[in-house]
């Protein structure tokens, strides 16, 4: 199917034949740049995670998705959870574009655990002409089963106070009152979170927009994700028309960040903060959610992709994946980012990292020690590589010699100020073509993919440790579901 037209790009599910969907599901499977531990589409493209939460024993994970091609076509929420981040139930689509209000795309959103219930705030996108939207904010109930109910519409756009982009709502409670934040753009081209209050979850009020403490930066705020933890509040989120004159940030088309603060002042619609934090230094990061789990940690996810690319794996009818889970620990008001403790339990074998390694397998963990000038690099036999070192006290991540160069007006190398000024200890998560490097202790961070035919070599100059090779996870579909809707069976 050719998506270069616009059109097709809003063609149904139900408009294409089963074979359709099994060559284009063939051609991604078989793809050597699909991971092993990440979640990633069958087929189609996967962005934004959606709706994270804690839920009846399970860890729910949905996420924006295209299912017939790797464009941003019409959107569905997919659905998978799991109880160990090891074992996962595949629950299908869990939401459709087929009602009136969200008839041209369930965009993204939140998920609020109350009551035996998933409540799921979300946007309903609906175009009315091609150039004009009218987006509104949406909700749905899921119950113990899995099954999902779409309400409609708790929020109508506003179209007084804000342009078409105007979504991505995320509910929390206080003191038995419901406050929804959204990511909007004024009529003078400038980003804002915008916040809407409610007795009962249902029917909101407009409050007003929140003051962070910065204007002007940028013409929208997607994503919004906020929460609290003991006396602080932390806000996340993903600007979009950032530039900076120096090498460090906002280098991405689109960036994500952070504040760590007060509480937001509901009344005064305030949040006072220290200043905000680029979240991730690599090439492609975007539109993370965090949520609570029952052992009370903090976990993250995100897109690891980014939008106004190509990538090489378009070809083979996929595109992007999420990151792996990622634990947040606040320390000193910055967001520490760890690899979730159970993804240890994946790992298959373990083995010296020398000089020259050569792989067994591209789906792995490297946990290192590295030096104040050390150099990585993962390459095949003809030296087409990625290389990940420090230098004068600052990382970089340079993919300049891939196989398959992409998205290289937004630049070749990454750099990131090293903020632990001694030797460390790093841990790098590769699985086919993304990475994942955390560093100065989890407080600065590279998410990237990269594309190199059969890479088969590490070489390291300056670092020792281990290479722990990962098993792929595993998934079982929910056969009922997926049969019910006529889908992957
Ligand atoms: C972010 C985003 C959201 C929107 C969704 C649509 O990547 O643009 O703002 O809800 O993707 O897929």
């Amino acid at each position: 199917m050719d998506f270069s037209n616009r059109k097709n790009r809003m063609i149904r599910l139900s408009e294409v034949t089963k074979d359709y969907l099994s060559s284009i599901e063939k051609k991604t499977k078989e793809d050597p740049f699909y991971p092993e531990y990440h979640i990633a589409p069958h087929h189609g493209l996967l962005n934004d995670p959606n709706g994270l939460s804690y839920f009846n024993g399970r860890h729910h994970i949905f996420y924006q998705w295209f299912p017939l091609g790797p464009v941003h076509g019409l959107k569905h929420w997919y659905h998978m959870s799991t109880e160990d981040y090891m074992n996962f139930i595949d629950h299908g689509i869990a939401m459709f574009p087929e009602d009136d209000y969200d008839i041209d795309g369930c965009f993204s959103g939140t998920g609020l655990v109350e009551d035996g219930y998933l409540y799921i705030y979300y946007t309903g996108n609906k175009m009315l002409s091609p150039e004009k939207g009218a987006p509104t904010q949406c909700y749905a109930v899921m119950d113990e089963n899995n099954n999902i109910i779409k309400k409609g519409v708790v929020v109508e756009f506003d179209s007084e106070n804000f342009t078409q982009n105007f979504r991505d709502p995320m509910v929390f409670k206080r003191n038995n009152k419901y406050y929804m934040i959204i990511g909007a753009e004024t009529h003078a081209q400038e980003g804002v979170i915008t916040l809407y209050s409610s007795k009962n979850g249902k029917d909101f009020k407009h409050e007003g927009n929140i003051d962070i403490g910065i204007s002007n930066f940028g013409y929208m705020w997607e994503c919004p994700n906020y929460f609290e933890k003991d006396d602080k509040g932390v806000l996340i989120f993903s600007p979009q028309g950032i530039k900076s004159d120096n090498k460090y940030d906002f280098k991405n088309v689109f960036s994500v960040i952070y504040f760590v603060g007060n509480k937001i002042d509901v009344e005064d619609l305030k949040f006072d903060n220290n200043a905000y934090v680029e979240m991730d230094k690599g090439f492609d990061f975007y539109a993370p959610q965090t949520y609570e789990d029952n052992k009370g940690r903090r976990i993250l996810l995100g897109w690891l992709g980014n939008s106004k690319s190509e990538y090489p794996t378009d070809k083979n009818m996929w595109a992007h994946m999420l990151t792996i889970p990622r634990e947040i620990i606040i320390e000193d008001n910055k967001l520490i980012q760890k690899p979730i403790e159970e993804l240890t339990k994946l790992i298959k074998k373990t083995s010296p990292i020398f000089d020259c390694t050569y792989l067994e397998n591209n789906a792995f963990q490297l946990e290192l020690e590295i030096f104040l000038e050390f150099e990585l690099s993962i390459e095949n036999e003809v030296e087409e590589k990625i290389v990940f070192g420090s230098k004068d006290n600052e990382f970089y991540l340079d993919r300049s010699k891939m196989t398959y160069l992409y998205a290289e007006r937004f630049g070749t190398v990454r750099y990131a100020k090293r903020k632990v000024h001694e030797p460390q200890k790093i841990k790098i998560f590769v699985d086919h073509s993304s990475i994942e490097i955390f560093c100065d202790n989890g407080e600065t961070v590279f998410t990237s993919r990269f594309f190199i035919d059969d890479f088969n070599i590490i070489r390291g100059k300056a670092i020792k440790g281990n290479i722990h090779y990962m098993n792929p996870l595993i998934i079982q579909g929910d056969k009922d579901k997926i049969i019910k809707r006529g889908f992957f069976v």
